[in-house]
């Protein structure tokens, strides 16, 4: 081959990689941000990016856009692997256009989106973009369309993660949406109607940064699932994600050695739990005490607090970790932490993640805001997701197992596997004090001394119910155990439930109250 030509080659990529110029590189550093290719080669093992279309050009005439050179078409796509696993990843290069979406830049992303479900890879899109390339009208909203469809084909089949590192405004924010996972760098923003807009019509002044910032959007409108105050944490968030999921809903997560001994008791665990059944405690510590090293990566840390969601290893298996959490709120379940619960559950289902469910909660958040909010509904997408989950389900209850709250939890009737439950767990139709002031109604208003009375029904609907063994006489629960073990026997639990098989009957899908 001619040097010539080479050389042609090399003058080609090398336009193509300098994006939008030497000028808008820098403007873009000046703000503490790394250009699209940056982003790519800090989260990919490195050397292995291969980039794809980086000839592709844009078709659009109006606004004299013709005449306008976009290199690579304002987007940087190909595959990797991080931590020698293959996925497919797209890079908005903010640099060129303002990383705006246009035809040809929507159909570079859709092309790795369709590569990643056809070789069964994750794929993560970065997004820093301005969002429809306004010049080109109708077809930039049709390449909007065409991954929006993509994004819904592909959930479930490979996991699909965001990550957003610039602006995300308008219907965009709807790709995001639409993945399993939402990463957010501080200072970046995603809402449907900026500031402007909205105050243009409803009247309400608001900053961006209140609107749509990272911080909203993780503690707020629970829409995003990380909340990373630099990008480089947000990759290592992503990076360490990855590591807990298959690459696809045909595999199972990635093993990793254990050094961890499964047999490790924790005697703390046997007085974790107050005397006082009122009292909180910390059920994180009760998780870190479980995990394999003590290592917990939380889903949604900053929202819905009263349940938490989390990756856990039990001896080196990735396990999804569904907790209430008696500290906030005595972990009573609402419409929020429902939504969150029931969307990890479907997260796990989907990529064969066992689920771990631990249980203390004295019900549904009583209140007029509640019901009028639709506990009805959401609260049901437990009970559905946890009734549709096929792959293995462990439970731990700990201590309140009430009424409603108890099956919401994956009672077993709902499909639980392994129901572990402490000598301090409480499984029954509700509280003792509630119970018995309804129970014995009577005896108390007739009593001579009903204070007295009270306390005494209630003493005796304890005994009677508020432990674990009349669950265990009915089999509702396997294994009474001691805390301390707990490790142990969710470890040999697993073991038991890897090859489960559990078939459903045929249907286009199901009607999941949404
Ligand atoms: C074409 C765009 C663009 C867009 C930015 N640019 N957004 N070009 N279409 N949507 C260009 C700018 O003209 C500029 O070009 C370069 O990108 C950088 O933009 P700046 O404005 O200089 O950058 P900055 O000050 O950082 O502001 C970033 C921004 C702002 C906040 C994103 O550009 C902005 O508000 N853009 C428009 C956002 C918007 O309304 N998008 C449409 C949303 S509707 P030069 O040549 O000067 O470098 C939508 C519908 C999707 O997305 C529907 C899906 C169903």
């Amino acid at each position: 081959m001619s040097t010539e030509k080479l050389a042609q080659l090399i003058k080609k990529r090398e336009e193509v990689i300098l994006g939008g110029g030497q000028e808008k590189i820098d403007k873009h550093h000046s703000k503490g941000k790394y250009t699209a290719r940056e982003r790519i080669n800090k989260l990919l093992d490195e050397g292995s990016f291969v980039e794809l279309d980086q000839f592709v050009v844009h078709r659009g005439t109006a606004f004299g856009f013709d005449k306008v050179k976009a290199p690579g078409e304002g987007v940087v796509t190909g595959y990797g692997t991080v931590g020698g696993r293959l996925v497919y990843v797209f890079s908005q290069d903010f640099t060129v256009q303002g990383g705006s979406l246009g035809e040809m830049h929507a159909a570079k992303i859709c092309k790795v989106m369709e590569m990643a479900v056809k070789n069964g890879a994750p794929c993560i899109g970065i997004n820093d973009s301005g969002g429809a390339r306004i010049q080109e009208g109708i077809d930039a909203l049709n390449g909007y369309g065409r991954i929006f469809k993509l994004n819904t084909l592909a959930s479930g089949v490979v996991p699909q993660l965001s990550v957003i590192m610039g602006p995300c405004a308008g219907g965009a924010v709807y790709s995001p949406a639409l993945t399993d996972f939402i990463f957010m760098v501080d200072k970046c923003q995603m809402f449907i109607t900026g500031p402007a807009v909205i105050q243009s019509v409803t009247g309400e002044v608001v900053t961006a940064e209140a609107l749509g910032g990272a911080r909203t959007h993780n503690t707020q409108s629970g829409n995003a699932h990380f909340y990373a105050a630099t990008e480089d944490e947000c990759i290592e968030q992503v990076k360490t994600l990855l590591s807990f999921l298959p690459s696809n809903n045909l595999e199972t997560a990635p093993v990793f050695a254990c050094d961890d001994p499964v047999e490790r008791c924790d005697e703390a665990l046997d007085s974790i739990i107050p005397d006082n059944p009122n009292k909180p405690y910390n059920m994180k510590d009760v998780i870190t005490s479980i995990a394999d090293n003590g290592y917990v990566f939380e889903v949604q840390e900053m929202y819905a607090k009263n349940i938490i969601t989390a990756f856990i290893r039990l001896n080196g298996r990735s396990v999804g970790v569904i907790a209430n959490q008696p500290s906030v709120g005595a972990g009573c379940l609402d419409i929020n932490c429902s939504d969150k619960a029931s969307r990890f559950i479907r997260l796990c289902d989907a990529f064969n993640i066992p689920i771990l469910t631990c249980v203390d909660t004295p019900g549904y958040l009583p209140g007029v805001a509640q019901e009028h909010g639709g506990i009805i509904r959401h609260g049901a997408k437990l009970l559905y997701a946890y009734s549709e989950a096929s792959v293995p389900l462990l439970v731990l209850i700990t201590r309140k197992a009430y009424g409603g709250a108890y099956l919401a939890m994956c009672g077993k009737s709902l499909g639980a596997d392994t129901a572990i439950a402490w000598p301090t767990a409480q499984i029954a139709v509700m509280g003792a004090s509630g119970a018995a002031n309804i129970v014995f109604a009577k005896e108390i208003k007739n009593s001579s001394n009903p204070d007295k009375t009270r306390a005494e029904k209630i003493a005796e609907y304890e005994e009677e119910f508020a432990n674990p063994y009349k669950a265990a006489a009915r089999g509702f629960v396997d294994l009474v155990i001691e805390p301390s073990k707990t490790r142990y026997y969710l470890c040999k639990s697993l073991d038991s439930l890897l090859g489960k098989r559990e078939s459903r009957p045929a249907k286009k899908h199901g009607n999941i109250p949404l």
